[in-house]
């Protein structure tokens, strides 16, 4: 009995150990969602916050449990001892346990206000001018960015799943969404602001060097939550306005057959019902530009690691794959559940309709 006893112990404390270490690798700042490695100023003064706050509350814990473990040693019942002294509250420990914790609030609370304020308002942007504006709207589960057009500030450019940002410039993000509420959230650049319908919620980010972050929503929203992802790409100022020219033009039109074939079955399968090839923002995903986009639904990664170009066969190979079986990437997606070509046998793809629509949706560069 008291060899089983020993083993099971074993095995729990080693199980205890490895549960720990498991959580303990999310503190690694080499991951891609690692909040210990802020490479903006918002996400510097966050990590700043949680220091303080964690550093308190560590000093706290230390202090309480080895008070507790020396209670426990010096005053353990003894053969012989009789009923302890019984006492009835003590007024000066109970003022004291009152005010200290209070303080320390007050202490936490200093950086915290000032963090709020801090996100909220962006500073003067260096390259002069005022800071870039993107609308971020959360669906389920997608993000859309929209920017205003370089040639015509009253009209919109709409992307999905991609942000770009020039860098070393604050960005100003104005959060909406259009069903259930979401969180913008770049681990390495700060956020985790809440995306509800018909609220204003904004926020600005910056990011101090060039290259790919991840975004990801960060508030519950539904079956494929874990898959709403989006990819931020941050870039010289000169590339980012090519971007955004590029962005602003319609795509090249094709004269490709199989691509043409594909365009038509676009219309026919009521794919355009949800999805615009234009200016539009809809149900589905803009896809004006989607052949340009370094990532397919914010999961397939169209380009080899570390790459800023779009690698075709990548973009090929991912586009057939959504578009056989979306629900297997994205579970849950409206599309899936509710589009013609997925539930009404007359609509249905075959191999030959998914080729065309990679054909044609390749060509939306
Ligand atoms: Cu959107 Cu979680």
């Amino acid at each position: 009995m008291f060899i089983v006893n020993l083993r099971s112990r074993r095995i729990f404390s080693f199980a205890v150990i490895g549960a720990i270490f498991v959580l303990m690798l999310g503190c690694t700042p080499s991951h891609n969602q690692s909040t210990f490695d802020p490479l903006g100023p918002v996400a510097a003064n966050q990590l700043f916050i949680f220091n303080v706050i964690f550093w308190v509350a560590a000093v706290i814990f230390v202090a309480v449990e080895a008070a507790l473990i020396y209670m426990f040693v010096k005053f353990r019942r003894q053969p012989g001892d009789g009923d302890p002294i019984q006492v009835h509250g003590n007024p000066k420990m109970e003022i004291a346990w009152t005010i200290i914790p209070a303080l320390i609030l007050v202490i936490a609370a200093v950086p915290t206000i000032d963090g709020i304020f801090f996100a909220a308002n962006p500073p003067p942007n260096p390259a002069g001018g005022p800071a870039l504006e993107v609308d971020a709207i959360g669906r389920q589960w997608f993000f859309e960015f929209q920017y205003a057009d370089p040639n015509d500030a009253s009209k919109k450019i709409v992307i999905a799943n991609e942000l770009h940002m020039p860098v070393a410039e604050p960005v100003v993000f104005r959060l909406d969404s259009r069903d259930v509420i979401h969180s913008f959230w770049v681990p390495k650049l700060g956020g985790k602001v809440d995306m509800i319908p018909n609220n204003d919620n904004s926020l600005w980010l910056q990011a101090d060097e060039v290259g790919e972050f991840y975004g990801q929503c960060a508030e519950f929203c539904g079956v494929s939550h874990a898959n709403m992802r989006f990819k931020v790409i941050v870039e010289s100022r000169t590339d980012f306005d090519a971007w955004l020219q590029e962005q602003a033009a319609p795509a090249a039109e094709t004269v490709d057959p199989l691509a043409l074939a594909g365009k038509d079955q676009f219309r026919s399968a009521n794919c355009i019902f949800c999805h615009s090839t234009g200016r539009g923002s809809g149900i589905g995903p803009n896809l004006s530009h989607v052949a340009s986009r370094l990532n397919l639904v914010g999961l397939l990664p169209n380009a080899e690691e570390g790459s800023f170009v779009v690698n075709d066969a990548m973009l090929q190979e991912n586009l057939k794959r959504w578009l056989t079986d979306p629900d297997e990437i994205k579970p849950g997606n409206i599309m899936s559940r509710e589009a013609d070509a997925y539930n009404k046998p007359e609509f249905a793809l075959d191999e030959s309709d998914v080729d065309a629509l990679v054909a044609y949706l390749m060509t939306l560069k």
